[in-house]
């Protein structure tokens, strides 16, 4: 199948493939997704072929506004509206309890559904056009970096999917805050985003940051949500995170340095280092913006292990290192 790259001048045929059970790369604020109709169990199964995704991990509807939300679902907590009232549209999934209006495939055989309301206009657009819930997980090949850009879900998805949306660099560059609610006032941050912890603080009463957040899971641990046990957003290239001062870094970079090997560090580094690197950014909500890029250049200049210096887990550095972490396998060096 050849993939048509549509511009946003062209939502209607997008809209009108979504509708005829087809897959659509479509850009949001957070990554670039790929969009089929969530109650048609086909379009679905094909999501799921084009990524090579495994099929026990479920997907993200999207709907164009929350109080949708009802038609998919058989309890909202109280504070779930709260949340939306503050957060919706944008990066904050909302995970509940399914009805039999989302088929099994979407949610990965699952008795929840992730629900999501984004704010780009174009994604926002083909919901209300096509007026169907869109599933949408991020449009990379599974396992490999979520993609910013149309041209980098061309290059996972040319001949897989029917058409491709180009709506420029996505705004936020890491996915959607994944919340699960523990009771009335509790929520539990299952995977972070640009909505962080603090954030959520300013609506609920207590946040709980998911332990798989920061770290692996141990042999046997079952994972609240399915994305944390699967290998994530890793290049062809071997990443290993250094958590260090800048000093420290050096030392250790020379001390391994070799063909192909690459520093990913922070805009304010590069005075006098003395290696081969790239940056991705001076600040957390940079360094969102650009990490998956990044990672994806490196492969294209051939790099072969590379080095990151590693952002603080605190506000949107923490979304960005539960990425890293992951991008690294959790190989993890402390100086
Ligand atoms: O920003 C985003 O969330 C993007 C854009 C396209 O909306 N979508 C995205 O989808 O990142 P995906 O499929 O790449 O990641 C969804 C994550 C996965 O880790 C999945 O396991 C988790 O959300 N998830 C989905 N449904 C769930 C559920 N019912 N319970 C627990 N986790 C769930
Ligand atoms: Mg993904």
């Amino acid at each position: 199948m050849e993939t048509l790259l549509l511009n946003e001048g062209q939502i209607d045929i997008a809209s009108q493939l979504i509708i005829d059970g087809e897959v659509v790369g479509i850009p949001t604020e957070t990554v670039y997704g790929l969009g089929a109709d969530a109650s048609n169990e086909n379009a679905v199964r094909k999501i799921f072929s084009a990524k090579g995704r495994p099929a026990d991990n479920p997907l993200i509807v999207h709907l164009a506004d929350f109080s949708e939300a009802v038609r998919y679902t058989t309890y909202i907590p109280e504070l779930a509206y709260r949340l939306a009232e503050k957060f919706c549209p944008g990066a904050l999934t909302m995970v509940l309890p399914k009805n039999d209006r989302i088929p099994s495939v979407t949610s990965g055989g699952l008795d929840t559904v992730a629900i999501r309301v984004p704010a780009h206009p174009v994604m926002h657009r083909i919901i209300e056009l096509s007026g169907k819930p869109i599933s949408a997980p991020s449009a990379n090949i599974s396992g490999y970096p979520s993609p910013t850009t149309a041209q980098h879900v061309m290059r996972d998805m040319n001949g897989r999917i029917s058409a491709v949306i180009d709506g420029g660099q996505s705004e936020f560059g890491v996915e959607s805050t994944v919340i699960s609610f523990e009771n009335e006032n509790t929520v539990r941050i299952l995977r972070p985003g640009c909505v962080t912890e603090k954030m959520l603080m300013t609506v609920c009463g207590n946040v709980i940051v998911d332990k798989a957040v920061l770290s692996g899971l141990e042999k046997d641990e079952k994972a609240s949500s399915p994305g944390m046990k699967y290998k994530h957003y890793s290049p062809k290239a071997d990443i290993i995170m250094i958590e260090s001062d800048l000093d420290g870094f050096i030392k250790y970079v020379g001390e391994n340095y070799g063909d192909g090997v690459y520093s990913l560090i922070f805009d304010g580094d590069t005075e006098n280092f003395p290696y081969r690197y790239m940056t991705y950014g001076a600040d957390s909500l940079q360094q969102a913006h650009q990490v998956f890029q990044k990672l994806r250049e490196l492969d294209d200049i051939n790099a072969r292990k590379v080095y990151v210096r590693s952002p603080e887990p605190i506000g949107v550095g923490l979304a960005v290192y539960n990425r890293l972490i992951r991008s690294a396998g959790f190989e993890v060096i402390r100086l």
